[in-house]
């Protein structure tokens, strides 16, 4: 261990040096693939670090140049599957898990968790964001960074802020009333701050207020180093803004990818006046202390080969309880063995995760039809050959999937490095998934081939998957948000079909977020949402379908029945549409379940919903008040016959006052052990008094009066119910500080 006084670090640095310490080296060369490097001091013993993106696990090339080995990293199920888990142990064992992954990969800073809120279902990258509520997003991105860390690499909070759309994300200017902004877009990065002390937080593309938020200093100082009280590194995204000698007076220490073009941008700065020595010793100051966190600072040898087995056990124990049941009209689980009609394109190219920086290169993904064979279930064989010899292949013109899975084992074989060749073989991987889940029609299988398989199957299954991706939104049309026509038929013929032979038909939907339900859920009769579930997507759900696991998902967003039910979605994604430059969000605070449960509209499933194949019986609530807490504790009971987990949900209705305020929040969740079948838990659930306050535009204020606390399975299913009195109003500051009210 090196131990360095930074003083005399920066001391040691000249002008130029540290000047040249705030600009990143570009595209990593150490690690090839992952997205940036800082700058070394070699005199002074200071390396360049590495860091990589992303929040479903480490995203390096596969293959290098002149090099025999391999470099694929775990596929982890993508945020929006960890963030249906609710568990704060799981997420911090898979954040543990990409860390140490990271580490052996040589990396050192970890660009990820995303904490982005779910304004609109249809954000392209909702799938790299945790929920629509603060809490529950900031608690797991907490205990995804404390996962990371713990393995002594840094995770970066991302992206600092109100970045809840990618049509024109980098331009964009977000206005939105500063009460929404720190109940609701704030809240989860202060939570994640405050349990969890990241090492850095990245600053987003758009706008705030009409200034770049990588150049906003009223956000970036006074907000986040003031009121988050965040003493970390604060870094721009890649490219973002306009203006490095404005990013660096603002608060960004660190400019990302970085170009010399921009180091002597500075410099001329700094020598025209516009840029003081004391900020740039300031910023620089903050780059040392973090470098001097990391294993490459330390001396530590990567051994470029991470446990991928125990990482593949991790991924698959998070993805399983990240599957949400939506429906179960007495179908599942099903026996073992079980003669299965596997339908859908999906279910033999299995979504693993979505695109962009986000994704990732997994040694293989499990396709659910793959997954139920391999766990022995008896797969209708002709249908399946329709479906790998027909659609999967033929397809694409040229027999895509298998092709590029012999260019890989020949490449293997033959030790080739032509690392083009693989690169590409990933490329087309992601194409053919996209394009597959885009244009390949379902419409393609006779009736006469659908009743043979009722005939000769006890069970049909059906994946629809959607795939989505940085860059891009999600559209409002069929074969994204709807349904397609031929995916529609689809379930309607083999539902029709099977269900004249008594045969039952489960839909699996492999998707990034929410896709319109209402007009055919009821044509089925269960349905199991595995959203992007990482590279063990088809173990998962054999295992859930034969009950070796009993689903204990919860969603973490509201499902609509109709997009345009959603107030934003009225103004998504901004104006003028095609091209915006503004996004006014005039819902303010009412975005999710705030919106639906204080408006009384009926969603398709309300937020925190999740069936089980047992049920629980909650029982014997207490609630406490202490000096800065209200502790709630109740008894949660397994009722059932299946062993399984509850997410114990805590809600709080404030009293009316001055401040309007939702229906009811969200202020406390636990996710149990495994219960087995008369087993019961006792839960003790502490709620952080300040969490009660609501910003009135100048200070934080808990109003006097009396507070219902509200105990469920859902935000809808209400279990136990009772009163907590605050006999005076409370105020604090901007930043926490107890101030007159
Ligand atoms: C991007 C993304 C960010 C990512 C960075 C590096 O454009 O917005 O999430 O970490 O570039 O790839």
């Amino acid at each position: 261990m090196i131990y360095v006084n930074i003083e005399e670090l920066v001391k040691s640095l000249s002008v130029e040096e540290k000047i040249r310490l705030l600009v990143g080296a570009g595209l990593s060369v150490k690690v090839p693939g992952a997205a940036g490097e800082t700058r070394a001091v070699e005199h002074l013993n200071i390396p360049s670090i590495v860091l990589s993106d992303g929040p479903a696990g480490v995203r390096i090339h596969p293959v290098r140049f002149g090099d025999k080995n391999t470099y694929y990293a775990t596929a982890f199920p993508n945020e929006v599957t960890l963030s249906s888990t609710w568990s704060i142990e799981l997420v911090e064992r898979i954040g543990r898990a990409i860390g140490v992954e990271a580490r052996e990969y040589g990396i050192d800073v970890m660009l990820a968790p995303g904490l982005n809120m779910y304004r609109v279902p249809l954000c392209g990258r909702n799938f790299e964001y945790f929920s629509e509520d603060p809490l529950l997003a900031g608690r797991l991105a907490a205990a995804y960074v404390r996962g990371v860390q713990s393995a002594g690499v840094g995770a970066t909070l991302k992206h600092f802020v109100v970045n809840e759309q990618e049509t024109n994300r980098r331009m964009v200017d977000v206005i939105v009333s500063e009460r929404a902004l720190r109940e609701i877009y704030l809240r989860a990065f202060e939570i994640a701050i405050e349990e969890s002390e990241p090492w850095a937080v990245m600053g987003a593309y758009n706008k705030l207020y009409g200034r770049y938020c990588v150049q906003n200093e009223w956000l970036l100082t006074k907000v986040l180093r003031g009121d988050l009280k965040f003493n970390g590194l604060i870094m721009t995204d890649w490219f973002a803004g306009d203006n490095p000698v404005e990013q660096i007076k603002a608060g960004i220490d660190l400019i990302m990818p970085g170009d010399d073009n921009t180091v002597q941008i500075l410099l001329d700065a700094y020598r025209r006046g516009e840029l003081d020595e004391k900020t740039i010793e300031v910023r620089a100051k903050k780059i040392l202390e973090l470098i001097l966190k990391t294993p490459r600072y330390k001396g530590y040898t990567p051994s470029n080969k991470p446990d991928l087995d125990s990482h593949a056990k991790i991924a698959y124990e998070a993805a399983i309880e990240g599957v949400v049941l939506l429906k179960n009209n007495d179908v599942l689980p099903i026996p073992e063995g079980s003669r299965v009609a596997v339908f859908g394109k999906g279910s033999y190219l299995t979504v693993k995760g979505g695109l962009g920086s986000g994704d990732t290169h997994p040694r293989y993904t499990i396709s659910i039809a793959d997954g139920l064979r391999e766990k022995s279930f008896r797969i209708y064989e002709e249908l399946d050959k329709i479906y790998r010899d027909t659609v999967m292949v033929k397809w694409l013109g040229f027999d895509a999937i298998s092709w590029f899975i012999h260019a890989r084992e020949n490449a293997m074989k033959e030790g080739n490095t032509y690392q083009l060749s693989w690169i590409l073989t990933d490329f087309i991987e992601s194409v053919a998934v996209y394009l597959t889940t885009l244009f390949i029609s379902e419409d393609f299988l006779s009736d006469e081939v659908i009743e043979k398989a009722a005939r000769e199957s006890d069970v049909a299954l059906i994946t629809i998957s959607r795939i989505s991706s940085e860059g891009f939104d999600r559209k409002p049309v069929k074969g994204d948000f709807y349904l397609r026509d031929d995916e529609y038929k689809l379930i309607d013929k083999v539902s029709k079909i099977f269900h004249r032979y008594g045969k039952k038909v489960i839909v699996i939907l492999n998707i990034p977020g929410p896709i319109e339900i209402i007009s055919w859920r009821d044509l089925v009769d269960a349905i199991l949402v595995i959203w992007l579930p990482g590279q063990e997507a088809g173990r998962v759900v054999a295992d859930l379908l034969m009950g070796r696991a009993t689903p204990s998902g919860k969603l973490p967003l509201t499902w609509p029945k109709e997009l345009y039910e959603i107030p934003a979605m009225r103004i998504f994604p901004g104006e003028p549409r095609d091209n915006p430059q503004k996004a006014v969000y005039e819902e303010g605070i009412y975005i999710g379940y705030r919106y639906y449960d204080t408006f009384a509209i009926e969603p398709a499933y309300e937020f925190g919903y999740g069936l089980s194949y047992t049920s629980f019986e909650y029982r014997e609530l207490l609630v406490a008040r202490e000096k800065d807490a209200i502790i709630v504790k109740l008894r949660v009971r397994n009722s059932g016959g299946y062993p399984g987990k509850e997410v114990v949900q805590v809600y709080v209705r404030a009293p009316r006052g001055r401040i309007e305020k939702p229906f009811q929040e969200l202020k406390g969740f636990h996710k149990t052990k495994l219960l087995n079948p008369g087993e019961e838990e006792e839960i003790t659930i502490n709620i952080p008094l300040k969490y009660l306050a609501s910003f009135n535009g100048t200070k934080w204020i808990i109003e006097q009066g009396v507070y219902e606390i509200r105990v469920g399975a859902s935000s809808r299913d209400i279990r136990l119910t009772t009163m907590i009195t605050i006999e005076s109003d409370i105020c604090f500051n901007t930043n926490w500080s107890t101030t007159h009210c």
